[in-house]
């Protein structure tokens, strides 16, 4: 296991449109006896309820969303390049095999959160809020069209960044 350090977020420096958006990330769910992982590019750090937020995008489909639902928190693991592993974990789902296994990760734990121990940058979060998109909150139908014709919609999970973990 590599060994993490507690980061400070007024000293976090990073862009999140490239974090997240190109780089990708690893959501992780679970707990010492079963988790997943799943690649996500959609998300965002902020402010809410006057705290320091992530938030993700999951759709119904996602064999990860059980484990998030199943949990108080869940974890976003960073790895300063958009590593090769992330397609694959992004395009096979862990219904249908060991991916973490598959990809040669490993998890590693901030108290009994999930993370995956490869990466450098971890947010560990704890839920707030769990809020499922439907058809009808669309402003611009066109999207309704284009990412959801299949019915299988996000719900946005807010959680609070109670800790960032750096290698
Ligand atoms: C680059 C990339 C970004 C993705 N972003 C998201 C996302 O933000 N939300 C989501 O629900 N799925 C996203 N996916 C799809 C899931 O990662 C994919 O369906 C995965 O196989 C789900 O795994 P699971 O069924 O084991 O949870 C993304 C896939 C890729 C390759």
């Amino acid at each position: 296991m590599h060994t993490f350090q507690p980061y400070p977020a007024d000293m976090l420096e990073l862009n999140p449109f490239t974090k997240i958006g190109k780089e990708w990330m690893l959501i992780t769910a679970g707990n010492k006896e079963k988790a997943n992982t799943m690649t996500a590019s959609w998300g965002g750090l902020g402010i809410m309820w006057g705290k320091n937020v992530a938030y993700v995008f999951v759709r119904d489909s996602r064999y990860t969303k059980e484990f998030i639902d199943a949990s108080d928190t869940f974890s976003l693991t960073f790895f300063g390049e958009q590593h090769p592993a992330l397609k694959y974990l992004g395009t096979v789902s862990g219904r249908v095999e060991d991916k973490i296994a598959g990809a040669r990760f490993n998890l590693n734990y901030s108290d009994d959160t999930p993370f995956i121990d490869e990466g450098n940058l971890v947010f560990i979060c704890k839920k707030l809020s769990a809020t499922r998109m439907t058809a009808d909150q669309f402003i611009d139908p066109k999207l309704v069209d284009m990412f959801y014709k299949d019915g299988d919609m996000h719900t946005m999970y807010v959680g609070e960044i109670t800790q960032i973990l750096a290698r």
